[in-house]
């Protein structure tokens, strides 16, 4: 049974569709907790209410990204995580503290990475023309938005599309696409060699 502590700052939509997942889908794996790094995070409601332990670390209160990121390291340490899950956690996060989860953190980016690292992604995709955009799940290195990749889903951009719809449309996609890759990881199923993820089929276990 591997513990999951997932990492969010706001709505926690993509927490809330890996925690359903886990449910129906009884992987060998449990959520022990739900850490924001705001107070107010609007997901903290909904793990409270599935009876997910909470806490929340709050970045404003520390001088220091660094003593943030140890405060942080801390609380999630408590959980004994086998995996870290970084649900819309909108911190940079220092090398130290990525290190310290080295191949075992991973995060839901919305773009077909290694396009439009950083924010605002789909108006990126859009002022580039680009006919597809997308979403990547990826292991979490120093590198901001680099690291090896577990999986992307794509969607076609249409006439008229604007950053709102194509968010929404994606958001949809990500609501799949996560709970599929930390799926991977918990049945042992994600390999990294030399930079690039192999997944082993589920009957090679
Ligand atoms: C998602 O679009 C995710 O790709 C990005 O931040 C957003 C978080 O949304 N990293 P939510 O908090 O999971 O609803």
């Amino acid at each position: 049974m591997k513990n999951i502590v997932i990492l969010i700052s706001g709505r926690g939509s993509n927490m809330e569709a890996v925690v359903r997942a886990l449910d129906a889908e009884h992987w060998p794996a449990r959520i022990a907790a739900v850490i924001s790094n705001k107070p107010d995070a609007a997901g903290l409601a909904f793990a409270a209410s599935r009876g997910i332990p909470t806490a929340v670390v709050a970045n404003k209160a520390f001088a220091t990204r660094a003593a943030f990121d140890a405060a942080l390291q801390e609380t999630i340490d408590r959980f004994a995580p086998d995996l870290v899950v970084l649900a819309g956690f909108m911190r940079i996060l220092t090398a130290p503290f990525v290190e310290h989860y080295a191949d075992r953190m991973l995060n839901i980016h919305p773009s077909l990475l290694p396009l439009f690292p950083g924010l605002h992604t789909h108006e990126a995709a859009l002022a580039a023309g680009h006919a597809e955009h997308g979403a990547t799940v990826h292991f979490v290195t120093p590198e901001l938005d680099h690291g090896p990749v577990v999986a992307q889903a794509r969607i076609p951009v249409h006439p008229g599309d604007t950053p709102d719809l194509l968010a929404q449309r994606l958001l949809t996609e990500e609501h799949k696409l996560y709970p599929y890759a930390i799926r991977l990881f918990v049945e042992d199923r994600l390999i990294i060699e030399q930079g690039d993820v192999r997944i082993l089929e589920a009957s090679s276990i």
